[in-house]
């Protein structure tokens, strides 16, 4: 770099020095082998406790074939967007299969769930309407309801009569959306979609749900967060992520198709990004294949998380308001936070510490991810790692 340079973007390297000092900023590890319960870890065999691989699909043979069988027929990429070359007969098998799967009218897919957030709300809201978005909304909808230009008002995490009460006020808007993660990234808790399901009717608001997390883990054999409350028909717009229990990466809008076929028309991401891929389109048909034929990976997941978060409560540790296999070890202090995942690692188990700006000032934790392909054994080990480190740094007693 030359000092020229290094002088403009000094504010980059004091920020970072900034932020490594308050044991804010992330020190990343590189993964050398497959995904799934055990995983090569710079240079050390470790369990898996980090992955949002839910069902264990990221390595699944069968997800595996498929890619090689499209790839076969239809190569790698789809080279361009949608709506110019770029829509395959995969992409269209893919709609139609996850639109049976949610039990939802139509489904355009997209290239992750990001973009599925910023092609929602970025395509139905505008300068002239308002987003009323949880507090603790995942970045993909806070940075697709700035995308908006709407107007966004917070309000208080998963409070439906806050939100009611909010709604009374903030009337002069010609469309209000109301936005909720399903269940929520870093806390494992679930949105109380029904009341908001009912605050939505009693306001003549839109209703939009992220379901990143509870696709393949909520719901009747992991059809996500409508199917858990029952609330076909009563949620506009839904996003999803393929990216997590579906073992791959890429995302989807379902709901109406008067709803889809506007996204289709307007949103951003489907006009001026590339399609997804032809693996991760195949693998993803694959992964419905799946979850159609069995609900054996999503109890396993569910016994899992149960055995794992009841051995941790049960040391003593504090798992906040989780009600899902998302099992988050609140520390509070995020150095402390670190050197516990760094001390975790030692002893063979691979998590994550996670910090603001992820989560609030004060709320550090290991985020730990139990999943269908863990052994009981493995969740075991994991526990008892997480005692010895937890009585070294006097976390539990
Ligand atoms: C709630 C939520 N929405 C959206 C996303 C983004 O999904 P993707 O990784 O497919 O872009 C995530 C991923 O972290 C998430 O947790």
């Amino acid at each position: 770099m030359s000092t020229a340079t290094a002088e403009k973007l000094r504010f980059m390297a004091d920020e970072l020095a900034d932020l490594e000092s308050k044991g804010l900023r992330a020190s990343i590890r590189t993964v050398e082998s497959p995904q799934g319960a055990w995983l090569q870890v710079d240079g050390k065999r470790v369990l898996n406790l980090a992955s949002n691989n839910y069902l264990g699909l990221a390595n699944h043979p069968h997800l595996v074939e498929a890619c090689k069988m499209a790839m076969e027929q239809y190569g790698v990429g789809p080279a361009a967007v949608r709506t110019i070359a770029g829509t395959m007969s995969l992409h269209v098998d893919l709609e139609q299969r996850l639109a049976r799967f949610k039990g939802a009218e139509a489904v355009i897919a997209l290239q992750s769930g990001f973009t599925a957030n910023q092609a929602a709300l970025g395509s139905v809201v505008g300068r002239e309407d308002a987003i009323f978005s949880d507090e603790l909304n995942h970045a993909s909808i806070i940075d697709g309801a700035r995308l908006s230009r709407a107007k966004i008002i917070v309000y208080p995490h998963n409070d439906a009569v806050a939100l009611a009460n909010v709604l009374e006020r903030e009337t002069e808007y010609r469309r209000r959306l109301i936005v909720t993660d399903g269940v929520f990234s870093m806390d494992g808790d679930i949105a109380p979609l029904a009341d908001l399901a009912d605050v939505a009717d009693r306001y003549g608001c839109l209703l939009m749900v992220d379901d990143a997390h509870g696709e393949g883990v909520v719901g009747r054999g992991g059809r996500g967060i409508i199917d858990h409350f029952g609330l076909h028909g009563r949620v506009d717009i839904e996003v999803g992520t393929l990216s997590k229990a579906f073992g791959v990466v890429g995302g989807f809008i379902a709901g109406p198709k008067l709803l889809v076929d506007y996204v289709r028309t307007r949103a951003r991401p489907n006009l001026f990004s590339s399609a997804m891929t032809v693996p991760d389109t195949a693998a993803a048909l694959a992964s419905i294949d799946l979850m159609e034929a069995s609900t054996d990976l999503v109890d396993r997941l569910w016994a899992n998380a149960r055995f794992f978060q009841d051995t941790l409560r049960g040391l003593g540790f504090d798992l906040g308001k989780t009600q899902t296999p998302i099992t988050p070890v609140i520390l509070g202090d995020a150095p402390l936070a670190k050197d516990f995942a760094r001390r975790l690692y030692e002893r063979g188990l691979f998590t994550v510490a996670i910090g603001f700006p992820t989560v609030a000032l004060g709320q550090a934790r290991i985020r730990v991810m139990p999943s269908a392909t863990h052994s009981q054994d493995d969740l075991a080990f994991a526990a008892e790692q997480f005692a010895a480190v937890g009585r070294e740094l006097r976390v539990v007693g």
